[in-house]
């Protein structure tokens, strides 16, 4: 059975102090979680260790990602953090691909297929976002972009390699918005997508595959969002800011 994940992305938010207050009560309410849902919290690098060693420190079942990382595997990338740098500071997932790095840091289809590569040469999990913008959605194109997004930047992949990836599909348009997508807007996405990987691979790995919804999901609508047959859980941005929120919405499974 594929897992049902619930992952933060704090994006570029936070001091240091208040990064550590939001671990804190976070890990606090985890008794409060359904059985069987992955929590995943993606802070900025510099917090990362911070996380990490709450995590270790407190025995908590809560999992750390990076929020993107380098195509490149060492050497003059000034700023650029690698695979083998969150490997070692015991990194279980990373973001790759969200749309805001694909917009004002130009990331293209293929250096985003480096960066998955590099992540799971060192056994960290990507978890890879797609979604279109709203002028591609108006023009109906949004399906032929998803694809080419997960086919350019996933499908040169192994069965082996592509069963450790998350799929987070974010459409643009619902990103910070508040305007989410309707449930059926994203099951019928989420199955398209499912559907790409079962004609690339097969139907059990399809099966396998997580498939975050991501983009003003909130307490209030992550019910009905999750309750859709594709729909495995979501990538949360500003709700994952509050940890009532955040909890609140990984036990709207
Ligand atoms: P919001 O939940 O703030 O819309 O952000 C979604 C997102 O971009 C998560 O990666």
């Amino acid at each position: 059975m594929r897992k049902k994940i619930v992952a933060g992305n704090w994006k570029m938010n936070k001091t240091f102090e208040e990064a550590d207050e939001l671990l804190f009560d976070i890990t606090k309410r985890l008794e409060n979680l359904p059985s069987g849902v992955q929590l995943i919290v993606c802070p900025p690098s510099v917090y990362l260790e911070l996380a990490t060693d709450i995590v270790e420190e407190d025995d908590v079942e809560l999992k750390i990602g990076a929020q993107n990382v380098s195509e490149h595997d060492a050497g003059a990338y000034t700023g650029e953090v690698s695979a083998l740098m969150l490997s070692g500071m015991n990194m279980d997932y990373c973001i790759v691909g969200h749309s805001e790095r694909r917009k004002y840091f130009a990331e293209t289809h293929e250096m985003l297929a480096g960066k998955v590569d590099r992540l799971l040469e060192y056994g960290i999990e990507p978890i890879f976002c797609c979604g279109e913008v709203l002028e591609e959605r108006e023009a109906k194109e949004h399906f032929a972009v998803v694809k080419a997004q997960i086919s350019d930047s996933l499908f040169h992949l192994s069965y082996q390699e592509i069963s450790n990836v998350i799929i987070a599909y974010e459409p643009v348009w619902a990103i910070g918005t508040g305007k989410t997508a309707s449930s059926a807007q994203a099951q019928e996405m989420h199955a398209f997508i499912r559907n790409l990987l079962k004609e690339k691979y097969d139907e059990e790995l399809a099966g396998e595959i997580s498939i975050l919804y991501g983009g003003s999901c909130n307490p209030g609508n992550a019910a009905e969002l999750f309750a859709n047959t594709d729909v495995d859980g979501g990538l949360i941005g500003g709700a994952a800011l509050k940890a009532d929120d955040f909890i609140k919405i990984a036990q709207s499974f």
